[in-house]
């Protein structure tokens, strides 16, 4: 089958980004990658002095927001990764990702990107509610999880810095209890999604896993 989605959910640290990114370029199609929109929001929130309790106006910033295939622009401009990740603009946008305003700005930006990418070919996007609500009709669904010592560690390791790994847990964990208890789409898996716990499994088995499945789908179109 051509023109699939693929949708990746699953908590910090689950290995996402990186298997989005290799799985998506051995199928030959894009990768989206929804936190980024979240991100791109916050660090407009804190350059600006937004108050990240007025939904109102962070959902105003979310309008200049838009999403594709390997990227995010803010107000027309790419930008870089690096702005994004910062442990900063992390913590601020999971808490403002809580906010129902936000989150129903950005629904159709993430939508529109995906079916711009099913055009061109398909997409793995993802998030942390792509296959509960943004792409529910996804032709597959991935949910990735790990314990939260793997998870920070893999954390820890990205990030190169000697004695983040305890700094990586408690910033980690306060990020999984608001992603998952907050009630705007929280992080859950959807009911038809394969569940892979990537504890003890290396990148390449994951990717590998991924790819088996996608292929499945392609073989039954
Ligand atoms: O995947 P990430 O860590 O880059 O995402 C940053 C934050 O954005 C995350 O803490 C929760 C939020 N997010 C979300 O609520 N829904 C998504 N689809 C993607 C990210």
């Amino acid at each position: 089958m051509n023109r699939f989605l693929v949708a990746i959910d699953g908590p910090a640290g689950s290995g996402k980004s990186s298997v989005a990114r290799e799985v998506a370029r051995r199928l030959g199609i894009v990768d989206i990658n929804t936190g980024a929109a979240y991100r791109a929001v916050a660090l407009a929130a804190l350059r600006k002095g937004v108050d990240p309790d007025d939904g109102a106006e962070v959902a105003g910033l979310a309008k200049s927001v838009e999403l594709y295939g390997g990227g995010v622009k803010f107000e027309g401009v790419p930008v870089p990764d690096e702005e994004l990740r910062t442990p900063e603009v992390s913590d601020a946008a999971s808490k403002l990702s809580a906010n129902p305003q936000l989150r129903s700005v950005l629904l159709p930006v993430q939508r529109r990107a995906a079916e711009e990418a099913r055009r061109g070919g398909g997409a793995v996007v993802e998030g942390r509610d792509i296959g509960t609500v943004v792409l529910p009709e996804a032709e597959l669904k991935i949910y990735l999880s790990a314990s939260p010592e793997e998870r920070a560690r893999r954390r820890a390791a990205q990030s190169g810095r000697e004695g983040e790994l305890e700094r990586v847990k408690r910033a980690m964990s306060i990020r999984d209890r608001q992603d998952s208890e907050r009630e705007a789409a929280p992080l859950k898996p959807a009911s038809d999604a394969v569940i892979l716990d990537t504890t003890s499994m290396s990148f390449e088995e994951v990717v590998e896993r991924i790819l088996d499945l996608a292929r499945n789908l392609r073989k039954e179109a």
